[in-house]
């Protein structure tokens, strides 16, 4: 598949492993996906920008590195995104968080938008999308088309779970975006839930079923 990066990590496969059982708690579930975002965070950031300057230690000079000054947006996609954007912030301090609503209807499993806040000059920044599960890829596809809309040019999704229906879709409708996921799981079901899955994140994030 294009574009695609599977993080195939032990630690990352550990930390999955425990947030797709049934039996973890929303308290410990939450934790897992923060801990998974930050985990991702490191190699989504791979290629941002160095640049070197001279500094002092306690032996001599050396040439030290920084992060150049990127501008980063974070944009979750509400509600399951939200539970992403604490661990990757803890790594891109500097970065704004913006936010795009977008619900699946449950009939047409097509996405409905319902509430968008962006950083006023996001069309300067770099954006990383954020939302857990890649299903039939209709929410990212419809997000992404949005901040396209805004003259956005460099965007890359980052997810915990995808299918490879959803892969194909943000593929062919984004063939300029790469995706960032965890775990690349077998199928979607007839309710096009992502097969094994973690069942309904939104959910199981915020306790509310
Ligand atoms: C879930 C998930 C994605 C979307 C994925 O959100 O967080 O946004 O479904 O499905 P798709 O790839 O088929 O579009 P949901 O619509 O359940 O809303 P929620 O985050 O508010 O729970
Ligand atoms: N949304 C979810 O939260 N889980 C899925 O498996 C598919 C869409």
């Amino acid at each position: 598949m294009k574009n695609l990066m599977v993080f195939d990590h032990p630690m990352i496969q550990h930390k999955m492993s425990l947030m797709r059982d049934k039996d973890t708690p929303s308290k410990v579930f939450r934790e897992l996906v923060h801990e998974v975002s930050m985990l991702m965070a490191f190699e989504v950031m791979r290629d941002l920008p160095l640049e070197s300057y001279e500094l002092e230690t306690p032996l001599g000079p050396a040439t030290g590195y920084r992060i150049q000054g990127k501008k980063l947006a974070l944009v979750p996609i509400l509600r399951a995104g939200l539970g992403m954007v604490e661990g990757m912030w803890q790594v891109v301090p500097m970065a704004r968080v913006g936010h795009i609503g977008l619900y699946r209807d449950p009939e047409t499993l097509q996405p409905v938008e319902y509430y968008i806040k962006l950083p006023p000059d996001v069309e300067e920044r770099d954006v990383i999308v954020l939302d857990p599960m890649l299903a039939t890829g209709g929410s990212a596809a419809a997000a992404i088309s949005f901040l396209k809309e805004r003259n956005i040019a460099h965007i890359k999704f980052v997810c915990l779970i995808a299918a490879p229906e959803g892969i194909e879709v943000l593929n062919k409708e984004h063939p300029d975006v790469p995706i960032f996921c965890a775990a690349l799981d077998e199928r979607l079901n007839d309710h096009a839930y992502i097969v094994p899955g973690l069942g309904d994140a939104g959910d199981r994030l915020f306790g509310t079923k």
